[in-house]
């Protein structure tokens, strides 16, 4: 049996590409799985939420996750910050991660073109954060989304550097992983590439949104005037709302829409309502558990205990074996 490690950050409700990118994997990965699923609340600091936002916002991605299928039964599933272990880890593998691989992280050099106002240093060392949250569980699979590609290969980097360094054969070496063939990459409704909670207003589609809402987004997506010559590529805008059908709606309905494309006889107004129609269909029934399990604080608080005691026994043994390897050793 394999070892499984993710998270997700809790900066807002989940959305379509959290689903698509990560969820769907995690609840199957929980099958078969040694799985270890938490919530990266140590790392939404990086955008200085305030006390009662960050509670909040971790209750909800705990609702979500339950919602989404995540049997704390089957899986752990716990807060980051129930583990003090990986903050440990995080400082040791920050003395031997280098300031320009850090800074030559993709992710690190979008957000100091995105809020130049805020840039910390736990934005720049967030890749040794998610470093340990893999490898305090000597992980084997990631489960995530084509963006986090670059923060496994850092992961791997750290984990073996770290055996070479102590002549330790210890951490094994993870990677991304996804049951399809390649990493999965939801587009936004914008027009851009990435569906993703820190885009603009109307990007994204979360789980949790209501029906009214779904079909404003969805009608308000970015479309053209449509094609001119038969079979013509699609502009990046409209090969998105086609990639986001082909993630949700039937092989029939998308079949439907590409020939009306390729015969330039497609109308946006016709495949747009469809689409909502379609995400509609897929996010009630999540809607629904999410609302009847944000009542049941005490039903989450045992969910939340139960996970920090399972993921904490894990955690305990991997720091003290950490410590004897680096030559902290008792009087
Ligand atoms: P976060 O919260 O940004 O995203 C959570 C997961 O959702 C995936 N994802 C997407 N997948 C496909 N298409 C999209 N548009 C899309 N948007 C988001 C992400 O790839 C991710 O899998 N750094 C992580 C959180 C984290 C973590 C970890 C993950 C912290 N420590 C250790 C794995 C292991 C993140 O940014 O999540």
């Amino acid at each position: 049996m394999q070892t499984v490690v993710s998270g997700i950050r809790p900066t807002g409700n989940l959305h379509l590409g959290n689903y698509f990118g990560a969820m769907q994997n995690f609840v199957k990965m929980q099958e078969t799985d040694n799985c270890y699923f938490f919530i990266a609340d140590y790392h939404s600091l990086t955008t200085h939420p305030t006390p009662a936002d960050l509670h909040g916002n971790v209750k909800q991605v705990l609702v979500e996750y339950l919602a989404c299928g995540l049997d704390p039964e089957k899986s752990t599933l716990y807060l980051q910050s129930d583990i003090p272990e990986t903050a440990e880890l995080y400082l040791f593998l920050n003395m031997n991660a280098y300031q320009g691989e850090l800074e030559r992280c993709t992710s690190f050099k979008d957000k100091i073109r995105s809020q130049p106002e805020n840039v910390n240093a736990g934005l720049l060392t967030y890749p040794t954060l998610m470093a340990a949250d893999i490898i305090i569980h000597k992980a084997h699979k990631v489960p995530v989304g084509k963006d986090q590609e670059q923060h496994l290969e850092m992961t791997r980097t750290f984990a073996n550097r770290f055996n070479r360094m102590y002549k330790a054969d210890y951490f094994p070496e993870p990677v991304a992983y996804n049951f399809g063939e390649n990493l999965i990459k939801i587009p936004g409704l914008d027009g851009s590439t990435k569906m993703g909670k820190s885009e603009g207003e109307g990007n994204a589609i979360f789980l949790f949104d209501t029906p009214e809402a779904i079909r404003k987004k969805v009608m308000k997506a970015v479309t053209d005037s449509g094609p001119t010559e038969p079979n013509q590529a699609k502009p990046q805008a409209i090969e998105n709302l086609f990639n986001l059908m082909k993630a949700l709606s039937e092989q029939e309905t998308l079949q439907f829409y590409e020939d009306s494309y390729n015969a330039c006889a497609i109308r946006y107004g016709d495949m747009k309502k469809q689409l909502a129609e379609d995400v509609i269909r897929f996010t009630t029934p999540f809607r629904e558990r999410i609302l009847e399990l944000l009542k049941d604080d005490v039903y989450l608080g045992k969910v939340v205990k139960m996970g920090r005691d399972k993921a904490h026994e894990s955690a305990a043994k991997t720091i003290k074996e950490v410590r004897e390897i680096i030559g902290f050793k008792s009087f």
